[in-house]
């Protein structure tokens, strides 16, 4: 397996195969890890110094100039384990869940990078999860808006995953950044739907197509690359992504751009792919010269001839002179050079190949389409491919479908005609219900839960009286407001008014075609098979009368448009309840006491008396060197208060409020 895997290597990396293979290869100690630090402005002082054991943690201003992104010149294993390093390691543990870095390798980070966004960019995601590429797509809108609370910027990302296990550890990694400008949703990506905003079929500034690949380019860091590592991986997916990336130019906006990328050196998924593009958009798309982007970037030209490698190591250069026995698996023009004589592959040298060696990273490829034209979709007989274009949705599985319900039918007009249905109209009906559930329940991307209702706009009295408690200052905020099933679930969620918009389009199910077919299956209500979108705002009261609580993801966000129930206090004032075990506490009051016991807390308490009706508050913890002060959510009784922090957050909400790496030992903090 090894010699094959050297052997496909060499054969696109020519010249410096070996040096290419041997970074390629190198152990796990030199695999630099990459921080990006942008959406809450946090910023790393590193104490070691340079020249020491260890080389301090550096931002690389060649490939982003503002100074975000920082490169850490250690091992995993040397970060988690060396005691120089042990509060960098312990920075880092704590800022990733508070969103104030993300840590992705240098070149993931290539894709997002070369791509023109501005704060008003609206762009899709269309294979997203883990969702790296999504936060930093976030972090750049966000900057470009000039921050988290400019709402008259409306770019968006729409981040999509077919695996809805998947889907959920995106929304996971996006929510964390606290930014309103995401929606996840659960698509094959191929099939993605097309909603109809303004009488429009709605198209975006850039879309990106980074796809399921066989990831040889990632094997420094996955070993077991070569366990599962076969040469017809690549041939197995090259159908998949030219069928993503074909939709992807299909929902891309005129003038605007698609990304396609792989974490694979294999030019049957990178420039075969490219070519195929080129070709069935008939014109619709150009490959863009990046030469001038990241200029520090070291990438090699892509390939305009290459061969492709059978699962025994044998060599075939075209689709015609594909030897017997394997024709049909590897038999595919699409894996090869287009034989078109109208096909310049010179072009394809616009293509990126990122090598190991060049800078010390994985292997990566990238390419740019600007979209310059609309286009028909040519799909040459044979190929698998699925729908892809707006209108046509015929599949060659699902004409096969076809053909066996039209047989079907058929058969059922032959038959003898069958028994009258049963007369109990609601019973039939519930089962009929039940049936089509759990049919639909089979299908991999189903929805299940509170998933099964759909994102409405907020029916009005829960909202008025969440308003009224909070005093929710909306002349700032804007947006709408928006929870699964118009509020009858726990969730309110606030987003903006472009994504309010896709919502109403797909809850209107406005969408171009006839996106169910047999190989896509849609929730019977949704359009979108939404998963997640914008800022947790509240929680829907079990109480209609009581007020809506904030949500703790949703706070560090909503905290400044709440007039209403809040308390602005210093930080340290606060240490009472962090200093508790390990789980914040509550403070149990009565006053008489309080004036000696806690000393600190009778401005809090004496403010939150002088609230109106108070059950549930907000404070407004500041700090002299921080700009922003961290909301924290409270409650209050006659004979306590609380302060709520999610388990995995408290740590790094504890280092935020005091400025120490948190510890249960009552350590008395500093004043600032
Ligand atoms: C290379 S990974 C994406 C990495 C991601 N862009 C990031 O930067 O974190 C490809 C993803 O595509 C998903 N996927 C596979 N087939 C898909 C399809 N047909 N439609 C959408 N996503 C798909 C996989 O589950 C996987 O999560």
């Amino acid at each position: 397996m090894k010699d094959k895997f050297v052997s496909l290597f060499e054969s696109t990396s020519s010249d410096e195969s070996r040096a290419a293979w041997a970074a390629a290869q190198a152990a796990d100690d030199a695999n630099p890890r990459f921080v990006v630090s942008r959406t809450n402005g946090d910023k790393y002082r590193v104490t070691l110094a340079p020249g020491g054991p260890l080389d301090p943690p550096h931002p690389l201003e060649w490939f982003d100039a503002s100074g975000a992104v920082w490169k850490v010149p250690c091992s995993r294993r040397v970060l988690s384990s060396h005691t120089l390093v042990k509060d960098f390691h312990e920075y880092l543990k704590l800022g990733e869940p508070a969103g104030l870095i993300t840590r992705q390798e240098l070149v993931s980070m290539i894709p997002v990078a070369m791509a023109r966004l501005n704060a008003d960019s609206h762009v899709l995601d269309l294979c997203a999860a883990p969702g790296s590429k999504t936060a930093q797509i976030l972090d750049t809108l966000t900057e470009a808006a000039g921050g988290l609370h400019n709402h008259s910027a409306q770019g968006f990302v729409i981040a999509n995953e077919l695996n809805r296990q998947r889907s959920h550890m995106l929304a996971h990694q996006v929510r964390r950044l606290s930014s309103p400008r995401y929606m996840v949703v659960s698509h094959a990506a191929q099939h993605l739907p097309t909603l109809v905003v303004n009488d429009e079929p709605f198209r975006f500034d850039t879309v990106f197509a980074d796809v399921p690949c066989s990831g040889d380019g990632t094997m420094r860091k996955n070993k077991e690359i070569f366990a599962s590592w076969t040469p017809s991986t690549a041939v197995s997916l090259n159908p998949l992504q030219i069928a993503i990336a074909l939709r992807g130019a299909k929902l891309t906006k005129l003038g605007g751009d698609l990304v396609y990328s792989t974490c694979s050196l294999n030019p049957v998924e990178n420039e075969a792919v490219v070519a195929q593009i080129l070709l069935r958009t008939n014109g619709g798309l150009e490959l863009v010269d990046c030469s001038d982007r990241i200029p520090g970037l070291v990438r090699r030209k892509g390939l305009t001839t290459w061969r492709v490698m059978t699962n025994t190591g044998e060599w075939i250069d075209s689709a015609d002179t594909c030897p017997q026995p394997y024709q049909g698996t590897y038999s595919e023009p699409s894996f090869f050079p287009p034989t078109d004589p109208e096909f310049d592959a010179s072009v394809l040298t616009r293509c990126m190949r990122v090598l190991p060696h060049d800078r010390d990273t994985g292997g990566f490829f990238v390419a740019v389409f600007r979209k310059v034209a609309e286009f028909s979709l040519s799909i040459p007989d044979g190929t698998i491919l699925a729908e892809l274009d707006d209108t046509t949705f015929t599949t060659p599985r699902a004409a096969r479908a076809a053909a066996r319900a039209a047989a079907r039918a058929a058969a059922a007009a032959a038959a003898p005609p069958s028994p009258p249905p049963p007369t109990d109209d609601a019973a039939t009906s519930s089962k009929a219900k039940a049936k089509a559930k759990t049919k639909f329940s089979s299908h991999p991307s189903e929805l299940t839960g509170d998933f099964d209702l759909p994102f409405e706009r907020l029916a009005s009295d829960t909202l008025d009286t969440a308003r009224a408690y909070w005093g929710i200052n909306d002349e700032s905020l804007g947006g709408a407001f928006l929870a699964r099933g118009s509020g009858a679930t726990s969730v309110i969620t606030w987003t903006l008014d472009t994504m309010a918009a896709l919502v109403d389009a797909s809850n209107a199910r406005s969408i171009v075609g006839q996106p169910e077919t047999d190989t896509v299956k849609l929730h019977p209500s949704l359009a979108l098979n939404i998963i997640n979108l914008g800022i947790p705002a509240f929680t829907v009261p079990y109480k209609p009368e009581q007020p809506a609580r904030p949500c703790f993801d949703g706070l560090p966000f909503m905290g400044r448009y709440l007039s209403r129930h809040v308390v602005t206090i210093e930080a340290h004032k606060l240490f009472a309840f962090f200093n508790m075990e390990a789980i914040t506490k509550s403070v149990t009051l009565p006053t008489d006491t309080l004036a000696s016991d806690h000393p600190e807390l009778v401005e809090l308490v004496d403010a939150i008396n002088a609230m109106d009706n108070p059950s549930s508050f907000v404070v407004l913890a500041t700090r002299a060197d921080r700009a922003e002060p961290i909301p924290v959510q409270g409650f209050f009784t006659t004979k306590s208060i609380t302060l709520y922090v999610a388990k995995q957050r408290r740590a790094a909400i504890a280092a935020a409020l005091f400025g120490i790496p948190y510890s249960p030992d009552p350590v008395a903090p500093k004043s600032n």
